[in-house]
């Protein structure tokens, strides 16, 4: 049964977050991937912590600034001097992430057949309108939600349950697609139809689930719609 909508993590899925290795790399030379790394890393590390540590949501706060706390920690840890000048050019690169190159026209062929596409993220919406107005994909994507709705981060259920609720479909009608291995993991489990864009070639997760589709691109959404 083909998928009704889709519904696209952004960091990591349609911007590419290790993008910021290039300016890190220019700041702190020979850290910049590491750096990148590091802080992609406890970034998803506090999403969890304030998600798991309340469930009433009490020690929530935006992507935003869980991103800046996670560049400081993770700059601490190579012991490389992050001046609020480094700080604001590469939280302000954040803000402006590189889309990955096929993204346009993938989209763009979606709406051609008339499939709904969003974007379900944890950004905050700040984050994510301009992040998808940036990459010139505004007209592509409806609706763009956000966990801030829900003051919890994937993979929190209330956090998926927002793309059923926004959409009006039964969850396996929509296809979730995600670059993040755990993500992908995260959304089957609550009962979305998923795809795994597996770009980095990693080995699955053995875990008892594995994401319904494996690709390697954006483009592989298409044949899920033929
Ligand atoms: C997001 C992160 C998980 O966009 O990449 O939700």
């Amino acid at each position: 049964m083909k998928p009704r909508a889709v519904l696209f993590d952004a960091y990591g899925t349609l911007f590419d977050v290790y993008s910021v290795g290039l300016l890190a790399e220019q700041l702190f030379p020979g850290h910049g991937d590491r750096l990148a790394l590091l802080w992609r890393d406890k970034q998803i590390e506090y999403t969890r912590l304030v998600t798991m540590s309340a469930p009433d949501g009490a020690r929530y706060r935006p992507f935003w600034d869980l991103t800046r706390a996670a560049l400081r920690q993770a700059a601490a840890r190579l012991a490389l001097a992050l001046d609020a000048r480094a700080e604001e050019q590469l939280m302000n690169q954040y803000r402006h992430l590189s889309a990955f190159p096929e993204n346009r026209e993938v989209l763009a062929e979606l709406a051609r057949r008339g499939i709904r596409a969003g974007v379900l993220s944890n950004g905050d919406p700040d984050m994510l309108a301009v992040a998808v107005k940036s990459a010139g994909l505004a007209s592509l994507l409806d609706p763009v939600l956000s966990v801030h709705a829900a003051r919890r981060f994937k993979t929190d259920p209330a956090a998926y349950a927002l793309g059923p609720a926004a959409l009006g479909l039964a969850v396996r009608d929509i296809l979730f697609v995600s670059s993040n291995a755990w993500d992908a993991i995260g959304a089957t489990w609550f009962g979305y139809t998923t795809l795994w864009v597996n770009r980095g070639a990693a080995p699955p997760e053995q875990l008892d689930t594995q994401p319904t589709h494996v690709g390697r691109s954006l483009r592989d959404v298409l044949a899920l719609f033929s």
